[in-house]
């Protein structure tokens, strides 16, 4: 089944011949009163309409075990949560800020040690050590686009019975399934591209490892950061138009590059694969297309903020993957945790902006560019 009707069919046969599953509130669940057990208890561990949605998520990655959870980070936090002291986990330095600063400043204080790195590539087997536990990959990486070689990653980490931990969120399964070449656990925050509309917060797991798995439905029950059954509905709802969303997003985006690349008042675009020939090799060997995040700068001694206040379809905020556009600087804005250190090292200068691209028509899109740009000049 391709990805667009597995979105779409993966769920089927409802009560009264109804064409999208209920909505089970239920926060408890009767027992059987002669072995005080049954499918479903109280909505902590399962309910119904979570397990649905968690059908899907795993439908999707391809994968055995699929968790629903009330954000990003409360994904990341679970996947993270197989991590135990005395464990080391290595993560590129430009990984998502929330991730830097959970690791920064939760993880540590369980004795958990993080090894930032400027670019997973350069890792050898020299570099893990019998308490390296897990390998934190996200590709393209958020600003800057990097593109991180998955294959020979969990390779390497395999040599030493490390995990490899991705955060596809930028990409989803419909252009990236990690699981597939070999990771051990995906996370996404579901409130970008699978949820798409800007009004919901989520987060997903999946992996193939029964083990983890058990690791991942024990996080959800011994800390409870799971998603609400009306919300798990929204999002099985939403799931079902994330390939057409990203088809045009994704189209708009590629246009877009083409255009800022014509005006010289446009320094850098940056998207995955721009790097170089062998990242743009990489990421088309591992990914289905480019997304729909891009970051430029603009040319020096141009005026960002003005570039800014003269826009007039993206909104100014954080987040990404809805159907609106938005521009953001990640220095301020998502990547403010890390030291201004830590951001040069990972290639986040301060007049860096990131654009996560609609579904708008695009001769809008570029009509509004040009005119900031213009502004931008003074
Ligand atoms: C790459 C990435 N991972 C994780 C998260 C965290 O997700 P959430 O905001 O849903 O908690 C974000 C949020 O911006 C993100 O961009």
């Amino acid at each position: 089944m391709h990805i667009q009707t597995a979105a779409v069919h993966t769920l089927k046969d409802f009560e009264h011949g109804a064409v999208v599953p209920p909505v089970h509130m239920a926060s408890t669940f009767e027992l059987d009163r002669s072995t005080d057990s049954g499918a479903f208890a109280y909505q902590r561990g399962a309910n119904p309409t979570r397990a649905q949605l968690e059908t899907v998520l795993a439908a999707l990655d391809g994968a055995e075990h699929g968790f629903a959870f009330a954000s990003g980070m409360a994904a990341t936090a679970a996947a993270l949560s197989v991590l135990a002291q005395g464990d080391e986990i290595i993560l590129p330095a430009s990984v998502y800020g929330g991730t830097y600063r959970f690791v920064d400043r939760v993880l540590s204080t369980r004795g958990v040690t993080a090894r930032f790195v400027d670019d997973l590539a350069d890792l050898t087997d020299e570099d893990l050590t019998p308490a390296t536990r897990a390998i934190f990959v996200e590709t393209p990486a958020n600003p800057t686009l990097r593109i991180t070689d998955l294959r020979a990653i969990i390779a390497l980490a395999h040599r030493h019975d490390a995990l490899v931990i991705v955060d596809n969120t930028f990409m989803t399964p419909v252009l990236q399934r990690p699981l597939d070449l070999g990771a051990d656990l995906v996370i996404q925050s579901a409130t970008k591209y699978l949820a798409g509309l800007s009004d919901l917060l989520a987060g997903a797991v999946t992996t193939n490892d029964a083990a983890l798995a058990e690791a991942i439905h024990l996080a959800q029950v011994a800390t409870g950061g799971v998603l609400a059954p009306l919300d798990s509905f929204r999002l099985i709802q939403a799931i079902k138009t994330v390939p057409l969303r990203l088809e045009r997003q994704q189209e708009n985006t590629r246009a877009l590059i083409e255009h800022l690349r014509t005006r010289p008042e446009v320094a850098v675009v940056n998207f995955a694969g721009s790097h170089s020939e062998e990242e743009a090799r990489l990421h088309a060997s591992q990914a289905a297309g480019i997304g729909a995040v891009l970051s430029f700068e603009l040319a020096e001694g141009l005026n960002s903020t003005a570039f800014l206040r003269a826009l007039r379809y993206p909104a100014f905020a954080v987040s990404l993957g809805g159907v609106e556009t938005l521009i953001c600087r990640p220095a301020t804005m998502t990547h403010e945790a890390m030291t201004p250190e830590a951001r040069q090292q990972a290639g986040i200068s301060d007049e860096l902006l990131r654009l996560s691209v609609g579904i708008e028509d695009i001769a809008d899109l570029i009509e509004d560019l040009d005119q900031a740009l213009d502004a931008a000049r003074g």
